[in-house]
């Protein structure tokens, strides 16, 4: 049997910095449990443009179209802030998702018990909470025609179309009924059904996905009220569904209900392929932190938890998954913090490399 395959591309500022950290649990699996990977790892945004003066190589697009998962540390920078938009170090980065058909964008809002005082809601509304939001990604009002800028009469109109198609609302509410099988089978459906078609449609063919999932319990919230229940008592979702702008907003939303940007894991999911594994471009939601880059600050708990989250949906190495996430819970638990998690007074910040130390002495 081969071994499973991983590109992971590190990116600039911080991103070579956390994606160290996970090169080391990734060794830890080999060398303690005898899970080995082929790692193979290449370059992307400004890094890739000032190596080949684009930010994808031709070459690491296609190797990203082999490998069964893609890991992601950061892009972006602010050398790179006045290159033309074409090269854009955020271009590579949407081109792998474009490329890749990523139409599912599973982000995670998960709160240790350690940093439940870290929340700007009280302790008792999220301790223990464990949400998973899956975002449209590819398609809806951030890409539907017609937009742009109008003149119209004597004045300008500015004009985003929301589209989608019965087979991109089916294949995310797949992606979404398939999670909940392997959770808590329950989904919520959120739209607009109320004033927009688009949510009529999205609403009808949800319905008629879950047919094919009776296991799981699907409700369907207007997503302005979901917005509303996401603060007012996050613990009743489990896992929720929705369009590419209301994901937009509802997954900053939840993801702050639980602390630092320095925490949160994602996943971008595609099409199965041969295989049978969808896929796959695992990234930490933060971007390269410039202002404390190469000064071993940064909290590489997100990137690790990115990897976690490989293990479980690329590699369905749950268990695994499960060893890290439980890892992380118990460095927390010990009040070991980077300086983004500092709270009170008196507590010395650790370097991301003690960070990572203590992450694999749980591990053991
Ligand atoms: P950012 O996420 O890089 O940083 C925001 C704030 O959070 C900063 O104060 C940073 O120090 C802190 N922070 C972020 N990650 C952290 C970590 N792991 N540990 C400790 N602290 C952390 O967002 P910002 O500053 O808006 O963007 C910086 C650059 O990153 C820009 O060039 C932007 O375009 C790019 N970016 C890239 C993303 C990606 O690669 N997916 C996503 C967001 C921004
Ligand atoms: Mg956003």
């Amino acid at each position: 049997m081969t071994n499973p395959s991983l590109l992971i591309l590190p990116g600039d500022g911080i991103g070579p910095e956390v994606m160290a950290e996970v090169r080391r649990v990734i060794d830890w699996f080999g060398a303690k449990r005898g899970i080995n990977f082929d790692v193979s790892e290449d370059l992307v945004g400004g890094c890739a443009y000032d190596m080949h003066g684009v930010p994808l190589h031709d070459d690491t697009m296609a190797k990203a179209q082999e490998v069964d998962a893609v890991l992601l540390g950061a892009v972006g920078g602010p050398q790179y802030d006045n290159l033309d938009f074409s090269v854009k170090p955020e271009r590579g980065l949407l081109r792998l998702r474009k490329e890749m058909d990523l139409y599912a964008n599973l982000r995670p809002a998960q709160c240790f018990d350690a940093l439940a005082d870290f929340s700007s809601l009280k302790k008792d509304v999220v301790a223990g909470l464990d949400i998973m939001i899956v975002r449209e990604l590819t398609s809806g009002v951030y890409f539907g025609e017609p937009r742009g800028i109008f003149e119209e009469g004597n004045e300008r109109v500015g004009i985003n179309t929301q589209r989608y198609t019965e087979s991109e609302i089916d294949r995310v509410a797949r992606s979404a009924f398939e999670l909940a099988m392997r959770r808590g089978k329950k989904l919520c459906s959120m739209e607009k059904a109320n004033v927009m078609e688009s949510g009529v449609l999205w609403r009808e063919v949800v319905t008629r996905v879950g047919a094919d999932y009776p296991e799981v319990e699907l409700s369907h919230m207007y997503a302005d009220a979901g917005a509303m229940q996401l603060t007012r008592w996050p613990k009743q979702f489990d896992v929720i569904v929705t369009d590419n702008l209301f994901g937009d907003l509802l997954s900053d939303l939840a993801a702050m209900l639980t602390g630092s940007l320095g925490m949160l894991p994602s996943a971008s999911l595609g099409a199965p392929m041969a295989n049978g594994r969808p896929k796959a471009l695992y990234e930490p939601v933060h971007g390269s932190a410039p202002d404390i880059a190469g000064q071993g600050k940064a909290n590489p708990i997100a990137c690790i938890l990115s990897f976690a989250m490989a293990l479980r949906y690329s590699f369905d190495m749950g268990d695994e998954a499960t060893r890290v996430e439980q890892a992380v819970e118990a460095v927390l638990a010990d009040g070991v913090r980077t300086a983004d998690l500092l709270g009170q007074e008196g507590v010395q910040p650790v370097s991301t490399t003690q960070m990572g130390d203590a992450v694999l002495a749980k591990l053991d």
